[in-house]
């Protein structure tokens, strides 16, 4: 459970406080100017950013369950294995129709010739996760030629061997045909896995075998799991970015993110070796694909279900400059460009323009509102501009509503920063996307990072952030307090210039204990459990006491950058009359706090608190709150809210004003 830090804090005099240490301290005075609006806070302040990454989709957020269903991996039998029992004679082959134009080009022929004993099973990712009572449905792309007898038995079976769940499926005719069942399971087991037997004897084609479980998110045959979306929700973030991430670039041309692809009929969508299969040594994942069962149409229906304003980001004609650094020569942009175009359409358009029909085929006639739209991830140099200013001309021609965001490499410093970011302004660019991977300290020192930033020039997405415990993207980095604290620091100056922050976002967002490649990630899950990190905690703080426009708070005569380890901004939620006050205490010390609140009656409130006297706490599956918010009252008497902000702590105050 969470430890409690004992304040020391015991006498409080004429604003000088004295610790249980004799120490006296002063008094740290806050003014609230509660009618001197400085900036309006964006709905979409506060984000999410998704990835495919640490087996995020697939794997992850993706509820199938069967690994490699189509038998696309580049080993087509990846993840499945042949299965015989004592005296079961069968055999399989995969074919492969490379000759025909479809997407999903391999299938699985078995041949069984005993009447039991003969099959496949299938592995799922680092093994199914299946629950007691929980219904499952099973299907299958199948044909059987003429005189063929075979039938299939499904089961699910527990890591001890028992079998959890079964069901028996009827295939009839040569013509291939999409046959489900479905079932309960009768243990809870984080490791089963599937098996699929041939009984009777001849042979069969077998193609898409899947397996989903009944609870997804809305319950929607074929979705999302429940839990992971669940988080998410929680948040109420402000949009949602999709699909990276690096994940958007592809190690090379080829190998980039199609959204086209990722639409249509599932079994239609072409699978994809994912990029991060390979990127780091130390974390291969060679059994890591993009099946895209989560493609676009997808990601705008999470963004729908979530309130979040979608965010999708293209490529740009620009494969990963730390990969291949493949580029489309500018006069072959045409259908990159077009990609871009037709999402617009796809997201927004009439049901009877070429792309809208196809939304509304997927089951969505209404448009799904997008307003904004990424050319480029962490793309760099002139070869990103030249292209970039291609996409930006035609886009804003077509749709001039549409807000795009534009990259500003992959470091917030340095050459390759200047220079896009003094080519984006010369650009006039509608919104600059910011990376920022680095050290708590760089956090703490950076709350004013945006103080100096022009108000009049473009617009800035903090579009990927995570404080680093030991290195960027080292294997060791942990999602521990001291991360979570520098991190809640740094928001509170991009809460205080929110006139040109319009949104931010933690990155990246899940991870597969078994299966990650990149830490820190902001949510951990297995294949049954999930927990918000403390990062989460922090997010999920700021975003859930948004308010919609900022005022000042001064400590002294400034704002709280770090003054004895103090960060702050206030703002006001004008649809429930509270002001909103967030207060981190970086240091190691308790601090007494008054808030002096002008222009505003202010009566009661509560405090919010997110602390650890460890900075090396972390969340665990173990321990899932070991941080999580704590709440208590609090009152303003005669325009003043006295408090004890506590050490490493993380402080909202909610108080109803009502004006004087
Ligand atoms: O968040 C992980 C990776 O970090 C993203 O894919 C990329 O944009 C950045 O380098």
């Amino acid at each position: 459970m969470k430890k409690r830090y004992i304040r020391l804090c015991v006498l409080c005099l004429c604003g000088v406080a004295f610790t249980g240490t004799g120490k006296a301290q002063e008094k740290n005075v806050f003014t609230v100017r509660t009618n001197e609006v400085k900036a309006t806070i964006q709905p979409t302040m506060w984000g999410i950013f998704f990835e495919d990454i640490n087996l995020g989709a697939d794997g992850g957020l993706y509820a199938e369950l069967v690994k490699n269903r189509s038998f696309e991996f580049d080993n087509a039998l990846m993840g499945w294995k042949e299965q015989r029992k004592e005296g079961a004679v069968g055999s399989l082959v995969i074919n492969n129709l490379t000759a025909s134009d479809k997407a999903n080009l391999r299938y699985i022929s078995l041949e069984s010739k005993a009447e039991a004993g003969y099959g496949l099973s299938n592995e799922g990712f680092r093994g199914m996760g299946i629950k007691k009572d929980n219904g499952y449905d099973f299907s299958v792309w199948a044909r059987r030629p003429a005189g063929s007898k075979v039938t299939l038995k499904v089961e699910l079976v527990g890591s001890q061997g028992a079998v959890i769940g079964d069901a028996t499926v009827v295939p009839v005719g040569n013509e291939w045909k999409k046959y489900a069942v479905s079932f309960k399971a009768s243990a809870t087991d984080p490791k089963a896995h599937l098996n699929v037997w041939l009984s009777g004897t001849g042979a069969i084609d077998l193609d898409m075998i899947s397996l989903f479980p009944k609870d997804t998110w809305k319950q929607r045959p074929g979705g999302l799991r429940a839990d992971m979306v669940q988080l998410l929700a929680d948040m109420k973030p402000g949009f949602l970015r999709f699909p990276g991430g690096c994940i958007v670039e592809g190690r090379n041309i080829d190998e980039r993110f199609q959204w086209k692809k990722t639409i249509g009929k599932v079994e239609d969508r072409d699978l994809l070796i994912n990029r991060w299969n390979v990127e780091f040594k130390h974390r291969l994942t060679p059994d890591y694909y993009q099946s895209f069962g989560l493609g676009f149409f997808e990601y705008f229906q999470l963004c729908e279900d979530i309130g979040a304003a979608p965010l999708p980001i293209l490529n740009c004609g620009m494969a990963c400059q730390f990969n291949t650094g493949e580029v489309v020569p500018l006069d072959q942009l045409d259908p990159f460009v077009d990609d871009a175009l037709d999402l617009i359409e796809f997201a927004n358009g009439p049901v009877n323009s070429e792309w809208g029909k196809k939304r509304a085929e997927m089951g969505h006639p209404a448009p799904f509102n997008m307003k904004m739209l990424g050319v480029g991830n962490e793309n760099w140099g002139p070869l990103y501009i030249e292209r970039l200013k291609v996409f930006t001309k035609a886009i804003k021609a077509k749709y001039p509503g549409i807000e795009i965001v534009n990259s500003s490499g992959t470091d917030p410093n340095g050459d390759r920063f200047d220079y896009l970011n003094r080519e984006l302004r010369a650009m006039n660019a509608d919104i600059i996307d910011e990376h920022y991977y680095r050290a708590p300290k760089w956090f703490l020192d950076n709350a004013k990072r945006y103080d100096s930033y022009n108000r009049k020039g473009p617009k800035i997405f903090a579009g990927e952030y995570a404080a680093q415990s030991v290195n960027i993207a080292s294997p060791d980095n942990k999602n521990n307090w001291q991360c979570a604290l520098a991190e809640a620091a740094f928001m509170t100056g991009l809460e205080r210039n929110a006139d040109v922050v319009v949104m931010a976002s933690y990155a990246p967002l899940f991870a597969h204990a078994e299966g990650w490649q990149w830490t820190p990630d902001l949510i951990w899950v297995d294949n049954l459990r999930s927990y918000g990190t403390a990062n989460y905690q922090v997010q999920k703080l700021f975003s859930v006491n948004k308010g919609s426009v900022v005022v000042p708070m001064l400590l002294g005569n400034e704002a709280a950058t770090g003054q004895k380890g103090l960060y702050g901004s206030a703002s006001l939620d004008k649809n429930t009359n509270e002001l909103i006050l967030k207060v981190v205490n970086a240091s190691g010390e308790a601090q007494d706090a008054d808030f002096i609140i002008e222009g505003a009656k202010g009566g009661r409130g509560t405090l919010t608190e997110l602390s650890s006297s460890r900075l090396d706490q972390v969340n665990s599956f173990e321990e899932p709150l070991a941080i999580a918010p704590e709440q208590k009252p609090v009152q303003v008497r005669n325009n003043k809210l006295s408090t004890s902000l506590n050490p490493y702590s993380v402080n909202v105050i909610r108080i109803k004003v009502s004006a004087r």
